[in-house]
């Protein structure tokens, strides 16, 4: 249910967004409120497709930093705005510069492989990126028998398991999906007994072992949709419950644990969103000898997926 003083800044947003010709996009794991408000929600593959066609001269981007780098990367000529500075994923920040030098030093023959959770200078540094949807795709589709696999190791982990090459890990990982257990996995599923549990790709390997299917946050919203269940535990950020529910009002949806909240996520408000718009703050630019190697990684992703 939408507020009464939600509904006077929907308003005000919908001027701003008239004003300024703007675009929202906003993440799955965003605020409900702000999910309910924006013009294109998806995942992160979903989200890097739509905002590089969407017909407007600024892009709100409501999510976190590297998705909107993302955005920046894909389309030079808008304007792209991230309403919090500090909503930043701390996964990204997992892998410097320096150390993927390093990491390609020791194996030379390795293709690199980034998850989109990661910087734009990382991604300049790669031969492609990928997102939690198609990194078994992006993996496989590369020439390299050997592919060093930045920042997310659980990601890596898994999709090592589905192909033949060698999966070169690092040490990165979500702080959100980490503290996801498998005690509490247990425990839900013993609390309800004929649910199915979903898992995202970057809880841990003991997690995931429990899953019933793994897939991205767009792979949620399908299986959801399709599967005959009626019951599902879900093993990724809280703010999935809110379209789950509301695309799928005949199924129940059990967070799997309080504690996948991701903080950064929950920093864009309705007042955030207009302060951006009124005061085109913050606009995120990537530096042109980045922007181009990294645009040429996310290229390589969207052609093979
Ligand atoms: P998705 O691509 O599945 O939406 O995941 C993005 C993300 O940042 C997960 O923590």
């Amino acid at each position: 249910m939408i507020l009464r003083e939600e509904k006077t800044k929907i308003k005000r947003i919908e001027e701003l967004k008239k004003k300024k010709r703007a675009v929202i996009i906003a993440h799955n794991y965003q605020l409900d409120i702000v999910q309910e408000i924006a013009d294109i929600t998806g995942d992160s593959l979903e989200l890097a497709r739509k905002a590089s066609k969407a017909k407007a001269e600024t892009i709100v981007f409501c999510g976190v930093r590297f998705m909107a780098e993302t955005s920046a990367i894909i389309s030079p000529d808008k304007t792209v705005l991230l309403p919090v500075l500090e909503a930043d994923c701390p996964l990204a920040r997992m892998i410097t510069v320096p150390q993927l030098k390093t990491l390609k030093k020791k194996h030379p023959q390795a293709g690199v492989a980034s998850y989109v959770n990661s910087s734009a200078k990382i991604k300049a540094e790669s031969d492609i990126c990928c997102t939690s949807s198609n990194a078994i795709t992006v993996v496989n589709a590369l020439p390299h028998k050997e592919i060093l696999f930045v920042p997310d190791k659980n990601l890596g982990r898994y999709v090592s398991a589905y192909t033949a090459k060698k999966v070169i890990l690092c040490k990165g990982f979500c702080p959100t999906h980490a503290l996801l257990k498998a005690s509490e996995i247990v425990k839900v599923k013993k609390d309800h007994p004929r649910a199915e549990f979903i898992a995202h790709p970057e809880c841990v390997p003991e997690v995931l072992a429990l899953a019933d299917y793994v897939c991205s946050t767009a792979g949620m919203f399908k299986y959801a949709r399709e599967t005959k269940v009626k019951e599902l535990i879900i093993g990724t950020e809280g703010g999935m419950l809110y379209p789950l529910r509301k695309e799928n009002p005949d199924k129940k949806f059990y967070l799997a644990s309080p504690v996948l909240i991701c903080p950064n996520m929950k920093l864009i408000t309705l007042d955030k969103i207009i302060e951006a718009l009124e005061e085109g703050k913050y606009q995120i630019k990537v530096e042109e000898s980045i922007r181009k190697p990294a645009y040429e990684a996310l290229q390589r992703m969207l052609e093979v997926s």
